[in-house]
């Protein structure tokens, strides 16, 4: 290669390279790289010694080092102990692209599959604040707690924990898992039954493409949660809304004619509306599936927080027939953004979940599992729930207190006592999109009911979160909102 002094380099870099701030190491990478992909830094240029360069520019010779690291390992730049470092011989990829021709504009480059997710989508900008539905109080978690259990794992571990995890998830967590559900859920299960999952969101995933195929049935309870419909509604399925009753998930005699391949339900604390299934629908829903080979799928979102009484059993535990699937996610109970979940799933399906589930999704995460076991063996996640479950518990009083001071009989608060939101019931023929977009414009962030669900005249009403609302901001966010409702009350 022929060689080329680096005389005139400093000064190339020099007039381009300004001092101060905290960006030395981006600026001088952009500089060096713009200028052998314009080639005015030349194939086969010398550029300066480190040491060198370092004291030209005045500034640390790590940063240096640390450039011309990161462009030899683009392959911009090549370096030979003791012989200097010199700009690569770019190989046509690198070569400066070609100036784009005008394509003109035929709308969007999406699928139409692309096109129904993003069109579908409910997931809010916000992801805080009154009234942020699902939303758990993360200003009182344990964090210090957690630093320290996660700085242990850092310190214990071996490299295999930080390549791809293969199989269902750690054992140590999957333990803890199943030893928390026989305990506090009457569920009948081994750590062996049990699947770690990125979210709850991704458990969906899984359900929908292993158990069911493109056009199979799913019933879903109306109003019911998005997350399951956009899951089952990617996969292919056809979905079909069904009502609830006082006793949850009601499917008509017509519905029971013709078995779904699977059904979604939230048994213990219906989301939104917050009913809790009776034993008698319980029984008859796994009589049902039993008898037609259906899988239930029960999503257990955020049962630990219920204030009056103790939570009731899941409906897995019922199940002798092996056709429930539980869901439980730690979204609630720890924070949305640890994304663990997990399935419990009978031990024939075990394998095959485990399998795809590196199949599709490549999982990970094996160090924050292990914190997570470990918070929990070691007592910290029961004490979280039952500290969590007061503050949640005295929120929701405040919140309905607030309801019926503001708005008395005008509205109605929907649902049992538990979870981390309710749903305010307005009057029928009342505009619940238009209602939240008024608040949105006070600052008050609500779902309108109607989004819940499928069906073309839904009941209207508002879905509140006041699990990460404190008491005061509850009393003066709930009085802006009563502001935008009060109208209707005429
Ligand atoms: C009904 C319901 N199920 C499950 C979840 C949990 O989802 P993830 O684990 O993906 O956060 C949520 C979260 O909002 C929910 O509302």
């Amino acid at each position: 290669m022929r060689r080329i002094a680096h005389a005139t380099l400093p000064d190339f870099i020099v007039q381009q390279f300004q001092r101060g701030g905290d960006y030395h190491h981006r600026q001088l990478y952009r500089i060096v790289k713009d200028g052998i992909l314009r080639a005015a830094l030349p194939a086969g240029s010398r550029l300066p010694p480190t040491r060198e360069l370092a004291q030209t520019l005045g500034i640390a010779r790590n940063t240096i080092v640390q450039v011309y690291e990161q462009l030899a390992l683009e392959g911009l730049l090549q370096a030979g102990v003791g012989r200097g470092t010199y700009v690569a011989n770019l190989a046509p990829a690198f070569a400066e692209p070609p100036a784009p021709t005008p394509v003109q504009r035929r709308g969007t480059p999406l699928s139409r599959r692309g096109r129904a997710i993003v069109g579908g989508a409910r997931a809010s900008a916000v992801q805080w604040g009154a009234f942020a539905p699902g939303v758990p109080e993360l200003r009182m978690f344990p964090g210090a707690v957690w630093s320290r259990l996660q700085a242990r794992a850092w310190r214990e571990v071996a490299a295999p924990q930080l390549s791809y995890a293969t199989g269902a998830g750690h054992p140590l967590l999957r333990a803890a898992i199943a030893e928390h559900l026989q305990g506090t859920r009457g569920m009948a299960c081994s750590a062996e039954q049990v699947l770690v999952t990125s979210g709850a969101q991704q458990a969906l995933h899984l359900i929908a493409h292993l158990l069911a195929d493109p056009g199979d049935a799913v019933w879903l309870e109306d109003p019911g949660y998005w997350g399951a419909r956009s899951a089952f509604r990617m996969a292919g399925l056809q979905l079909q809304p069904v009502a609830l009753d006082g006793e949850g998930l009601a499917p008509t005699p017509q519905q029971l004619q013709a078995p779904p391949r699977l059904m979604f339900t939230s048994p213990s604390h219906q989301y939104p509306s917050g009913v809790l299934m009776g034993h008698g629908r319980r029984r008859q829903l796994l009589d049902y599936a039993a008898a037609h080979r259906v899988w239930i799928v029960e999503d257990d979102y955020d049962s630990e927080f219920r204030f009056a009484s103790r939570p009731l059993p899941a409906l897995q535990g019922l199940d002798a027939h092996g056709r429930v699937i539980y869901l439980g996610t730690f979204s609630k109970t720890m924070f949305p953004a640890l994304r663990l979940a997990y399935l419990v799933l009978p031990p024939d399906l075990i394998d095959s979940f485990a399998r795809a589930l590196s199949e599709l999704f490549r999982e990970g995460q094996t160090l924050q599992q292990i914190t997570l076991a470990q918070f929990m063996r070691q007592g910290h996640y029961v004490s979280h729930i039952r500290r969590m479950r007061q503050v949640y518990g005295e929120r929701r009083r405040v919140l309905i207190d607030e309801i019926a001071r503001r708005l008395g009989g005008a509205v109605s608060v929907l649902g049992s006592d538990a979870g981390l939101h309710l749903v305010l019931g307005l009057p029928r023929g009342a505009d619940d999109e238009t209602i939240a977009r008024q608040a949105l414009t006070r600052g008050v962030l609500t779902r309108p009911l109607s989004l819940y669900s499928l069906r073309p005249d839904p009941a209207p009403g508002l879905v509140l979160g006041y699990g990460a609302v404190t008491e005061e901001e509850i009393r003066h966010s709930f009085g802006l909102l009563a502001e935008v409702i009060e109208p209707l009350r005429r």
